[in-house]
Parts: C-alpha cells; sequence; structure tokens
C-alpha cells in the first residue's frame, strides 16, 4: 500500500502508545518518525544538568538564553544525542520524566522545540508524535490521531517497560507521574494537550497491536481512497 507524502499526527495523553504506534507505522509506510517528547526530555535533562529547575520545578530564567548553546539532533535508530552524547537511557528516566511537563509548559522552549519540528516537517512523508502536533505544530496535517487509554493500562505498560530496561519503579510513582504530566499538559497555556477537531480517536485500552494497525490502515485506506 503506498500513501501520499502527507503528514501524520498522532497525539495523546502520556504511555498510551504513541511512540509504538507512529514507529510502525513508519515502518510500514516508509514514512520518517519523529518523537517529540524526546525534544522537552532533551531539554529537561539540560536543564537539571546546568542547574537551571529546582526541586520545586521553578525553572530560571537563564534558561532561555542557555538554549542557544544546546544542539540536540536524532542520531542512528532515532536515538537522541545532545552533541556527540548519546542520552537516549537518561531522558527516560523518571527524573527527567517527573520535570519534563513544567519545562515543556515554557513558552520559549516550545519555541525551541517547534522551529525543528518545522524543519523536520518540511520534508513531508513524516509521522511525528506528540501533545500539540496535529493542534499547534502541524494543524494542516492530512492524517490526526488522538489516543486515548485507562489510567490502569497506561500505568502498567509504562512500568513494564521500565522493568525490562532493568530498572526497578515503584509502580504507584508511575502512576503519580503520568497523573501530574497529564494535568500539566493538560492544563497549560500555551499548546495545551487536546484532541484536535478533525483528529480520529484511538482508545486502546483493549486492543492488541495487530488490532491498532489494522484500525491505523483501515482509516488511511478510507480517508486516501488506497486499498
Ligand atoms: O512518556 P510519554 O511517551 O507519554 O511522553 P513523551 O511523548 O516522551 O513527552 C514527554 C513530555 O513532553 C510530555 O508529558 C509533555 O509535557 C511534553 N510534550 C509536549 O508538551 N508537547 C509535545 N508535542 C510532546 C511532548
Amino acid at each position: 500500500m503506498k500513501i501520499p507524502d502527507i503528514i501524520i499526527a498522532i497525539d495523546g495523553y502520556s504511555s498510551t502508545g504513541k511512540s509504538s504506534l507512529a514507529k510502525k507505522i513508519a515502518r510500514k509506510f516508509d514514512f520518517l518518525y519523529l518523537d517529540s517528547g524526546a525534544l522537552y526530555r532533551g531539554v529537561t535533562l539540560f536543564a537539571q544538568e546546568e542547574g537551571l529547575i529546582s526541586r520545586l520545578n521553578t525553572v530560571n530564567p537563564a534558561l532561555k538564553e542557555a538554549l542557544g548553546g544546546l544542539e540536540l539532533h536524532f542520531g542512528a535508530e532515532g536515538k537522541l544525542y545532545m552533541g556527540p552524547r548519546c542520552i537516549e537511557q537518561q531522558i527516560r528516566s523518571l527524573e527527567v520524566s517527573g520535570q519534563v511537563s513544567p519545562i515543556a509548559a515554557v513558552p520559549y522552549v516550545r519555541e525551541w522545540v517547534d522551529e525543528m519540528l518545522h524543519a523536520f516537517g518540511r520534508a513531508g512523508r513524516i509521522v511525528m508524535d506528540g501533545r500539540d502536533i496535529g493542534t499547534a505544530v502541524f494543524p494542516e496535517a492530512q492524517l490526526k490521531i488522538f489516543m486515548t487509554a485507562s489510567e490502569q493500562v497506561r500505568a502498567q505498560r509504562r512500568y513494564d517497560e521500565m522493568v525490562a530496561k532493568g530498572e526497578t519503579p515503584l509502580l504507584e510513582e508511575v502512576v503519580k507521574n503520568l497523573r501530574e504530566r497529564d494535568y500539566i499538559d493538560s492544563h497549560r497555556e500555551t499548546a495545551p494537550l487536546r484532541r484536535a477537531e478533525d483528529a480520529f480517536e484511538l482508545d486502546n485500552s483493549d486492543m492488541t497491536f495487530e488490532e491498532e494497525l489494522a484500525w491505523v490502515q483501515g482509516l488511511i485506506q478510507g480517508k486516501f481512497g488506497i486499498l
């Protein structure tokens, strides 16, 4: 199945499986996958290392200027790099997860990330996941999906993912983090998380991965009249 050079935007709550679905779509249809959340996580790690965010999540305004010296890029297998250093594992830690939403609520941080996202988007044939891709970054995206799943399913998925990586999180810490991020992400002033009016909603609480992919494939076939 060959689909046109479109932008596919996948938004939704924490740990709904956005990136797994986006990667699968990218592989199947030969699209470029871009994880916008990784960039917010990269900025968060940077702010932590530079001492520009306090324990109570107060962001030092000096971050704005410091961002001029930050270089983030995606390297082999889509892993995130800060200059020469691969930071993929660090950005997925609970420490970064615990401060990423306050950082992502800062307007100049969003501008900094958006600039990178738009540069990628110009190439077309891209699937991007995040919180505001279909509403703010690419409102013109030709296909928008908004993902949800029950809190229990989401927390268990994230917990299993972390355990598989050899970490030892507490399930209640994972749940707390998901709740906090969903709240901050949906209530911030700049580009809050919400479903775009023209987005198709996918609740995958009780779906297998194959069912999910078949759902997306059906959507694409219907929308673009491809057999
Ligand atoms: O953990 P999960 O994969 O669900 O989140 P993520 O996609 O890695 O995003 C981490 C955080 O970055 C979110 O909780 C948001 O605060 C922020 N984010 C955002 O504000 N806008 C985006 N387009 C993507 C992520």
